[in-house]
């Protein structure tokens, strides 16, 4: 006789094992809806312009480091998520840092953050789409999001950033455009206006 382990046998295995724990703690029953729910969330945003993923902290270092930003410069970062990157701006370099979140709920976190951590004066988030945020005044642009995203941004780069704005993206480069200093090994492209 053979054995067929299907989808269905093994949903009613998981589903199983779940309530059968919830019985001993609620909190089996609890947190996996919370993983499941947050990780799905998350997705919302990825038609918007790119889903949620945190940089790594030495990536950001290293993207920072690269436009040679200093104190009392105007950055902003497009799809902030959790504000990681607003953060170690006006944490090391003290700039102007502004956060651009389309996700109510990572604006609400990432601004709790910064104030727990004392940096809300130097860093602020906003929530908008990143489309219609003005970015006159920007000296430094960083920004983690999906190729077809970052591509649609140069017309209203070209259009409203002024001169000697530096533009730093995570991981995708701007088409036909010449970086002026690429990290190959982070995937870091650096252009200025
Ligand atoms: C890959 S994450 C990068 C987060 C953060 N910059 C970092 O490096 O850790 C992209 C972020 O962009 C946000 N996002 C996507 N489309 C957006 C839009 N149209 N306007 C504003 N934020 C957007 C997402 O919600 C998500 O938090």
């Amino acid at each position: 006789m053979r054995f067929e382990i299907n989808a269905k046998i093994v949903l009613n295995f998981i589903l199983l094992v779940h309530v059968g724990l919830a019985i001993f703690d609620l909190r089996f029953l609890i947190l996996p809806w919370i993983f499941i729910i947050g990780n799905l969330w998350t997705l919302y945003t990825k038609p918007l312009g790119g889903q949620w993923v945190p940089a790594k902290i030495d990536k950001i270092r290293r993207m920072l480091k690269m436009t040679d930003i200093r104190s009392g410069e105007v950055l902003y970062d497009l799809g902030s998520g959790d504000g990681r990157i607003v953060a170690e701006a006006a944490r090391l370099y003290k700039t102007k840092a502004i956060g651009v979140e389309i996700d109510p709920i990572r604006v609400l976190i990432s601004r709790l953050k910064l104030k727990f951590k004392k940096l809300d004066k130097y860093a602020k988030i906003k929530h908008a789409n990143l489309f219609n945020v003005n970015l006159k005044d920007a000296d430094v642009v960083t920004m983690y999001l999906l190729p077809k995203t970052v591509n649609q941004l140069k017309s209203k780069f070209k259009e409203e950033l002024k001169r000697g704005t530096r533009i730093v993206s995570l991981q995708f480069p701007l088409k036909n455009w010449k970086p002026v200093k690429v990290d190959k090994e982070n995937k870091i492209f650096v252009y200025r206006i």
